[in-house]
């Protein structure tokens, strides 16, 4: 179905665009019906979090392999003082966030270990083959996305270890378009991904320029898979101001 919108951008006093919920509240289907409180509900439902509890989820596992390896926060640290060294404040521009290539890998590898949303189900709607296997219509398939993420056969034998060279753009182009699927696949994958990796890169830059992140000796971290991937007794580190 195609909505259009009926929302204007001068609303209230003054101009301004309109953002997600004058959206949802002005949205109309060619018979001209609105999205029900249900409806609305939903979708802001699947928003916050598809949004939020995802990227608190890779900060804070990002956060978490580079105090356990303080050689690649180093090497991070570095990339992120050139491009902030010289500027009156830290904020950082679209292109200053596209030259943080080691980070991104580093974010990548972090998702690769500890994916923030660990299963994607689905429902089949026709009966089908799947390798040999029958299925019925209206079956549950679960993608387990942190299985695929450790199959040894696709990151070899040492597959738990935490090593961001796996996603250098000269092994991005060697890999199977679907060994590493963090934001899901197919026409329902993740609309906010680019986003959500821009975002994670500019939390992670800013916190890195100014303070070291160390592993709070003793607090055993544990991953326990939810919606999204958590930690059992959550996850502790140290921020350490930088000389
Ligand atoms: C690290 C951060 C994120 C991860 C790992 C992630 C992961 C995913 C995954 C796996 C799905 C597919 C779920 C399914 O099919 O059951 C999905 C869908 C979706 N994501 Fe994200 N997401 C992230 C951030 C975001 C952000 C920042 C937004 C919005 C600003 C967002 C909006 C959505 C929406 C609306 C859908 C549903 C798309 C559809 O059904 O067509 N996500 N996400």
């Amino acid at each position: 179905m195609k909505w259009d919108t009926e929302g204007r951008e001068k609303m209230g006093r003054g101009s301004r665009y309109l953002d997600f919920l004058d959206i949802l509240l002005t949205a109309r289907d060619p018979d001209r019906e609105g999205l029900t409180d249900d409806e609305i509900r939903a979708e802001v439902d699947t928003f916050l979090f598809e949004g939020h509890d995802t990227t608190a989820s890779g900060i804070s596992w990002s956060l978490y392999c580079l105090a356990k390896h303080p050689g690649h926060q180093d090497r991070v640290r570095e990339e992120v003082d050139i491009v902030l060294t010289g500027k009156d404040d830290e904020e950082l521009t679209w292109q200053d966030v596209s030259k943080l290539k080691y980070l991104a890998m580093c974010v990548k590898e972090a998702m690769r270990l500890y994916p923030p949303v660990p299963i994607v189900s689905r429902r089949t709607t026709r009966d089908f083959d799947l390798m040999g296997h029958r299925l019925p219509a209206g079956a549950t398939l679960n993608i387990n996305t942190w299985c695929l993420h450790h199959n040894r056969a696709v990151w070899g034998e040492d597959f738990m270890e935490y090593k961001p060279d796996m996603f250098s753009s000269e092994n991005m182009k060697k890999m199977d378009a679907y060994a590493f699927i963090p934001f899901s696949a197919g026409p329902r994958n993740c609309i906010g991904q680019n986003f959500a990796l821009n975002e994670e890169k500019v939390v992670i830059a800013r916190i890195l320029h100014r303070y070291k992140v160390e592993l709070v000796p003793d607090h055993h971290v544990a991953p326990v898979l939810e919606l999204v991937t958590r930690a059992v007794n959550g996850i502790k580190v140290k921020f350490i101001p930088r000389g």
